[in-house]
Parts: C-alpha cells; sequence; structure tokens
C-alpha cells in the first residue's frame, strides 16, 4: 500500500501538467434531494449454500434425518451387518409421521456388546466442516432410551483422517421422551473439510434425533446461531435495509413450496425441513443435498436486522407460485391464508407483547417491537393476476395498518411489456416501492447511468432496485465472474442512482453469499469456503457507496453544464453528510487511462485543505480477488491537499474515487 501511495504522488505532478483536466463544478449551498437512510442495502436469499452450509453455522447436514434419502449426508459404519452377520447390532431409520409431523424421522441405534470402533455414523458436513484450531465446538442431540448401557464417542476427524477433537459421554437419562444431551469439545487443528465421527459402545436401545454441533465464535456467541465473519462482512457495510428471505424462494416451484415464515420461527427441531428449490433449479450446478433447515428462520432474521442496524425488508408469496416453474396460483376467493400470513407478520414484528403474535415474539426473546416500516408482496410475478392479488393485499394491510409501506415487483428485467404494464399499474395504485430487477451486461450498466434522469419525479411511488448485478458472459452462464469489469461499471451505475435519489430510495447487489462449492448462481457479493469470507470488488462498491452515504445530493456537473454520466468515459455524484459536515465526491473512471479532474466548490465559505481520497482500482479489467489473493482490489486510503475551493486529482485507470472533505 504505501508503495502505491509513493507512486501516485510522484506522477501527479507531471499527470496534471501533461493532460486537460475535466472540470466539475459543485454547487454544495443548493440541496437536491433527500437520501433515504435505507438507499444501500442487502438482499439475502438461500441460494449458493447462502443459509445451510453458510451463514447458519451448523455443521451437521441432515441432522434430523428429514432429507428425502434420510441417511444423504451420513455414512453408517456397522462392520457386523456388513459382513451379512447382525450381532443385534445395527442402525436404522424409524419414520413415525404419524405422531410427529414436523420432525418424523430419527435413527435407532441397537447394540449388542458392542464395541467401539465397529458401528457408528459420520457425518459429511457441507462439503467438509470448517474447524479451527482451539475452538470450543458444541455437539448436541435428542436421545431416547428404556436402559442407560451406552457409551457414545465423538470425534471431529481432519480431512487426512486425524482425530483433531473428541468426547466419550454416557446418555444417563432415560424414559418415553426425548432428552437434550449437549456437551462440547476443543479442537487440536484447523481443517477447512474435516467431519464428525459418532461410535456407539455397549447394549440397548438408543434413539437419535437433531445430532448437532455449532462452532461457539457464533455472531455475538449466540448459542445455534450465525457465522460471524459472514455476518461482520454484512455489518461492514452498514446496510440501510436487508431484504430476505429472497428471491425466487419465497415464491416456491409450487404453492405448496413457498416460504411460509410462521413455520421458521420456535424450537428449531420444529421447524419442517423443505427442500431447497436450488437443488434442482440450474440443470448445470445439481445440489441434491441442498434443503432449507429453517435454522435461520424469520426470528434470526429480524435479529440480524437489528444487530448490524438495518431496516428489515421482509417478502412474502402473494399467492403466485414462481411464474419460471409452475406459476401456480390461489384463487382470489382462496387467498386468505396469504393475506393472514402478511397481516399476522406486521403483528409479529410490530405488536405489544400481549397481542396473539406479538406474545410469540416475546417468548422467542425479544418482547420490543423490530419496528417493520415495509413488507414485500410477491417477488418477480407479473401479469395481471399479481395486480389482482396485489389490490386485495394492498387494501387489507392499509385497513389494518396504514403506516405500513408495500414493495411490489416489476417483473423479471427493468424494461419491455412484462415491466412497463407492472411499472404503470403499480403507480396507478400507489404502491410505495416499486422493485426493480436487472441482471444485465456491463455495457448495459454504463449506458443506463441516466436511467432516473427521466423518471417521473411527482410519482408517489418510488424505486427499490431489488436485485441487480452485471453479468460478466450472460444472466445464469456459469461462467459469469465478479471481475472488475462488472464492478466498475456498478459503480458507475451507481452515481445514477444516487443523483437520483428523489426517485431510488433503495438498492442492493444480487445474490448476496455465494459457497466455492455450493454454488448455483454466479456471479455473487461475497463468496466463502467452511473457514473464511471474502469479499468481491462488487462488494467493495457496494461497501463505498453504503459506507459513504450522506445525508442528501448536490448538483455536480461538467464543464457542458450536464451530470457526469459517461462524457469523457467519467461517472459522478455528489453528496453532503449533514453530520460529519463533509462533502462526499465519488468519480468513476472507467477508461484504462489517467484523467485529471479539476472540482470547484461553490457555495461554501471555504473547505478543509486536505481530504480523504478512497480508492478501489485496477488496471486490468479482468482482475477479480479469489480466496487465496483476497486483496487483489481493495479500497485504499489517501490524503490529498485541496487549494481554494478546488479539488484537483488524477483520477487512475478504471478506478472508483471517494473523496470526503470536511466544509
Ligand atoms: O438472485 C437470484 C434470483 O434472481 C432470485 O432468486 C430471483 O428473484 C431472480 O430471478
Amino acid at each position: 500500500m504505501k508503495s502505491k501511495l509513493l507512486v501516485l504522488f510522484f506522477f501527479l505532478p507531471f499527470a496534471i501538467l501533461s493532460a486537460q483536466p475535466k472540470v466539475f463544478t459543485i454547487q454544495a449551498d443548493k440541496p437536491v434531494a433527500q437520501i433515504s437512510s435505507s438507499m444501500w442495502g442487502i438482499f439475502f436469499e438461500d441460494i449458493n449454500q447462502g443459509a445451510d452450509g453458510g451463514l447458519y453455522a451448523e455443521l451437521v447436514k441432515n441432522r434430523s434425518f428429514e432429507f428425502d434419502n434420510p441417511t444423504m449426508g451420513w455414512k453408517i459404519t456397522s462392520s457386523t451387518f456388513q459382513l451379512g452377520i447382525n450381532f443385534g447390532s445395527e442402525i436404522t431409520v424409524i419414520n413415525q409421521k404419524e405422531k410427529e409431523a414436523t420432525n418424523p424421522r430419527f435413527l435407532r441405534v441397537s447394540m449388542n456388546n458392542t464395541p467401539k470402533g465397529k458401528l457408528g455414523i459420520a457425518n459429511e458436513g457441507f462439503h467438509g466442516m470448517g474447524i479451527k484450531k482451539d475452538l470450543r465446538y458444541d455437539f448436541s442431540m435428542l436421545y431416547r432410551q428404556q436402559t442407560v448401557n451406552s457409551i457414545i464417542h465423538i470425534e471431529i476427524v481432519s480431512e487426512k483422517g486425524a482425530i483433531i477433537g473428541s468426547k466419550t459421554f454416557k446418555p444417563n437419562q432415560m424414559g418415553d421422551g426425548w432428552f437434550k444431551l449437549e456437551t462440547s469439545l476443543i479442537a487440536t487443528a484447523t481443517d477447512q473439510k474435516a467431519s464428525l465421527n459418532i461410535w456407539f459402545e455397549g447394549s440397548g436401545q438408543l434413539d437419535l434425533d437433531m445430532i448437532s454441533l455449532f462452532p461457539s465464535d457464533t455472531w455475538k456467541g449466540r448459542k445455534g446461531g450465525l457465522r460471524a465473519d459472514m455476518v461482520q462482512m454484512l455489518a461492514d457495510m452498514k446496510p440501510g435495509f436487508i431484504r430476505f428471505p429472497g428471491g425466487c424462494i419465497v415464491e416456491g416451484r409450487d404453492l405448496a413450496t413457498r416460504y411460509q415464515w410462521k413455520k421458521t420461527i420456535g424450537p428449531v427441531d420444529e421447524r419442517k425441513l423443505m427442500i431447497n428449490r436450488w437443488n434442482t433449479e440450474i440443470k448445470d450446478r445439481p445440489a441434491p443435498d441442498y434443503y432449507q433447515s429453517f435454522g435461520l428462520g424469520f426470528y434470526e432474521y429480524f435479529q440480524m436486522a437489528e444487530d448490524i442496524g438495518a431496516e428489515p425488508l421482509p417478502i412474502l408469496s402473494c399467492g403466485i407460485a414462481c411464474q419460471f416453474n409452475t406459476g401456480e396460483l390461489a384463487s382470489l376467493d382462496n387467498l386468505d391464508p396469504y393475506l393472514q400470513d402478511a397481516l399476522d407478520l406486521i403483528e409479529f414484528a410490530n405488536s405489544a407483547a400481549d397481542t396473539k403474535w406479538g406474545k410469540i415474539r416475546a417468548a422467542l426473546g425479544h418482547p420490543a417491537p423490530f419496528n417493520l416500516k415495509m413488507i414485500g408482496v410477491g417477488n418477480e410475478n407479473w401479469g395481471a393476476q399479481y395486480i389482482d392479488r396485489l389490490q386485495i393485499f394492498q387494501a387489507a394491510i392499509a385497513k389494518k395498518y396504514p403506516t405500513i409501506k408495500l414493495v411490489c415487483s416489476s417483473g423479471f428485467m427493468a424494461s419491455g411489456d412484462v415491466f412497463n404494464y407492472l411499472n404503470g399499474e403499480l403507480r396507478k395504485m400507489k404502491i410505495s416501492y416499486i422493485d426493480e430487477h436487472y441482471y444485465s451486461s456491463p455495457k448495459w450498466f454504463l449506458d443506463n447511468a441516466k436511467r432516473y434522469d427521466s423518471y417521473d419525479r411527482a410519482s408517489s411511488s418510488k424505486v427499490f432496485v431489488g436485485e441487480y448485478a452485471a453479468q460478466s458472459v450472460a444472466t445464469t452462464d456459469m461462467n459469469n465472474k465478479n471481475n472488475w469489469r462488472t464492478a466498475i461499471a456498478e459503480a458507475a451505475f451507481l452515481t445514477g442512482l444516487e443523483r437520483n435519489a428523489a426517485i431510488v430510495q433503495m438498492a442492493s447487489y444480487a445474490p448476496l453469499f455465494a459457497h466455492v462449492e455450493g454454488w448455483q448462481w454466479k456471479p455473487d457479493l461475497i463468496w466463502v469456503n467452511n473457514l473464511k469470507s471474502m469479499g468481491t470488488p462488487n462488494y467493495y462498491v457496494q461497501k463505498l457507496y453504503s459506507t459513504n452515504r450522506g445525508s442528501y445530493t448536490v448538483s455536480m456537473l461538467n464543464n457542458k453544464q450536464q451530470p457526469a454520466a459517461g462524457e469523457d468515459s467519467l461517472y459522478a455524484s455528489s453528496v453532503i453528510d449533514k453530520i460529519s459536515n463533509e462533502l462526499i465526491i465519488k468519480i468513476v473512471n472507467t477508461v484504462g487511462k489517467n484523467q485529471i479532474a479539476e472540482i470547484n466548490i461553490s457555495g461554501v465559505k471555504k473547505i478543509a485543505e486536505s481530504a480523504t481520497l478512497t480508492v478501489l482500482q485496477n488496471n486490468n479489467l479482468e482482475a477479480e480477488n479469489s480466496m487465496n489473493a483476497a486483496n487483489e482490489l481493495v479500497p485504499i486510503d489517501l490524503t490529498i491537499k485541496t487549494k481554494a475551493n478546488t479539488i484537483s486529482i488524477e483520477l487512475k485507470p478504471y478506478s472508483l474515487n471517494v473523496i470526503r472533505v470536511k466544509l
């Protein structure tokens, strides 16, 4: 970093002398538009192993044997059985769905003077288990037995087969009910792809369920919680909102597989597991072991939103299944369960602890309301059937909760018949936020930096850019990359969102997380393996915008008295942060050569003599960050001098520059 700094200052005077500066004028005393406090946010969906095997820190896959194949993820060792002779030692799966609808299956271990190492189960985790040396791991399981005559040995085993953590214990309660056994062990080594062995010794019959292993270093140290490194990446963005739980996952392939929030709260063993729609959705990346355990459920989403200071933005089904799949419709006279889910969710989030759903929230540990202000109805739904259903939702929600704002979809593209129809209808309905999605080429992003300049400023409907990402090859192409070409195009485009903050009031990149081995969709904002997380160049672009949000925009014009939206390959916008009394300027140089910008600031007595300049830059548009070289593209902070209300800077080739100067 130091050497980069020296290079910049060495070349600066020469460059300034040799190139014609591009002149900009900022009118710092003329606010143009307030910037919504939730302008830059996060889109979360359980895609790419985002929740199970990702954010949700559980290390055991298929912990309750509820996958379609009940032993998927497990290896059963029963050496006596393998020889074809059963000495009364065996492991079987029992289904009692008539008694236990939400968690019907369990494992029955039958022992008969069984020695250690002959009868056991092993879990492979989610592409292995990430284990850290010296960290405590919390093991738990539900068990049931009629006699106390067995010993259990648990072992964490490294990829190479070494035991890197072990514990032996005796389940000592008996009776007809389930007992919870909890113990912990310390890992003696770090391994990215460990597994868990459980050996059974002794005699008798032992029923097992909900076999679980969690690291103790979860976010805020919560037991059974979230991966701290991943939540930290989100918190570092200081996001204005978090939209959850998707995405297409909200809608379901059919109505039965839609996301139903009420089934995701309460004791984890009572949350009914379901196949993840991304299990089969992308033909080239099948993920047969991708399920939703809902260990990360709606209560945890609200809690995380609160933790990271983001407005919660839940999205619910409107009674239409994913229109890329079945498009199954709930008939209009049968919409009540869908509507009730929305009304109850608002009560769950906002009502006092003596209401039905407020009481449930309080019992879960949060007596104070979550202060929900907006709710999404439908994701990427379209057609008249969507509008018909929305009208019913709109009327019912407005009647009971008049201050709650609705977020509604304008389809899966930002133009064309589907978009035009919905955009028109939603504006007629005065829907608060219209959710636009675009997964387009980097060129599209550059060409559309002026997209919102011509939007109707009088309309009461505002724009929520709910999903966007520049695609280096094409939408859903397996070869898409999170390269600098895509990120710098997004950086340029975002100047247009910022400049039009009166119209665009929320924006989020999508998808958010991807596991290096468990992904279905590229590009993604943050990549993870079992041990660490990595920000893409796109992540740093988002972060630079959200951590430099400002309070209101001010006009910034080039020498043609135009907003900088492509002239000389430059894109720029500027805002003022009322609290720190700073002018924040963002300039993106999208060409592969240095350019000099001379920025004159009018309307203030004097700007500070020095300013901070944060630069995200690379000469190579194909550059990417990777797990082994995560710092190829990261922002670098510098200090620059100002002169008589003018800032002159050298914009490096292909660079996003953020300047903060005190007024
Ligand atoms: O972000 C991935 C998917 O793209 C979302 O689930 C869906 O809304 C969109 O089509």
